[in-house]
């Protein structure tokens, strides 16, 4: 199956104005030969529209926010809404990133909020999951995943699910330097695509990106961008690097 590939750089509460444009700028220069992988960076919200002007005639190399409000517009101090994203240039947004389960105790209703307003204005969704170091080691790390999954994506109508691209991320994995083993990945991508095939259908299933992310860097993207269901990475610590990040968007085979 020749699905999309897809590699995106969450940089996190990471770089400052001037450090968010020489990093964009590195990557926009050193990734424009690189061909058949979309490539996205997610930089903090108060850089996105200066990096629109370096990333905007670079068709291949998107820009995305971190996080999207559940609401429309209004009195919601401090939030973003997911219009002003797009009013910025930005074509994606991250969806249900285990730091803001874990440290802003997001809940799959608020998740599904967000992707619907995301969805009403036009964005893409990353949207990630994964289960936390006890989940796995009491063996309960599938049925946790397709928790996550049922409970958001029986929200949307198949029409709409393929606006969506899944990145699993093992909690344990991120920011850890314990990346998950290409077999411990492959495991769960075909869990993963088993349950989709289960909500939506085969041919979705089939077609839908499902990315690795958790410590996933220029030295082991090769082994786990060879597993047939893992097709790309959502990089954090990596993608501050752009030689790194780069390395990483040529590691498909
Ligand atoms: P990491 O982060 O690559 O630094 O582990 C990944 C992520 O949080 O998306």
């Amino acid at each position: 199956m020749n699905r999309r590939k897809i590699v995106a750089g969450n940089w996190k509460m990471n770089t400052d104005l001037h450090e968010a444009l020489s990093l964009a700028s590195a990557i926009r220069d050193n990734s424009k030969s690189i061909t058949g992988v979309e490539k996205i960076i997610f930089p903090p919200f108060t850089f996105l529209s200066a990096l629109n002007e370096v990333t905007k005639d670079e068709k291949s190399l998107a820009i995305g926010g971190q996080n999207c409000s559940e609401h429309e517009k209004g009195a919601y101090t401090g939030e973003t809404a997911a219009s002003m994203l797009r009013s910025v240039g930005c074509e994606y947004v991250l969806v249900g990133h285990s730091e803001r389960r874990t440290y802003f105790s997001e809940t799959s209703a608020q998740l599904i909020s967000k992707i619907k307003i995301a969805l009403q204005n036009n964005l893409k969704i990353i949207f990630c999951f994964g289960e936390q170091l006890s989940e796995r080691k009491s063996n309960k790390h599938f049925e946790t995943v397709k928790l996550q999954l049922e409970e958001v994506l029986t929200s949307f109508p198949k029409e709409e699910i393929l606006n969506l691209v899944l990145a699993y991320e093992p909690v344990w994995a991120i920011g850890t330097g314990e990346t998950a083993t290409p077999e411990q990945a492959q495991e769960m991508h075909a869990f993963i695509r088993k349950t989709l095939t289960g909500i939506f259908s085969k041919e979705i299933a089939d077609q839908m990106p499902i990315l690795y992310g958790g410590s996933c860097n220029a030295q082991n993207a090769r082994d786990l961008f060879a597993c047939p269901d893992v097709d790309g990475g959502l990089i954090g610590g990596a993608s501050l690097k752009a030689e790194d990040f780069c390395i990483i968007m040529k590691s498909f085979s």
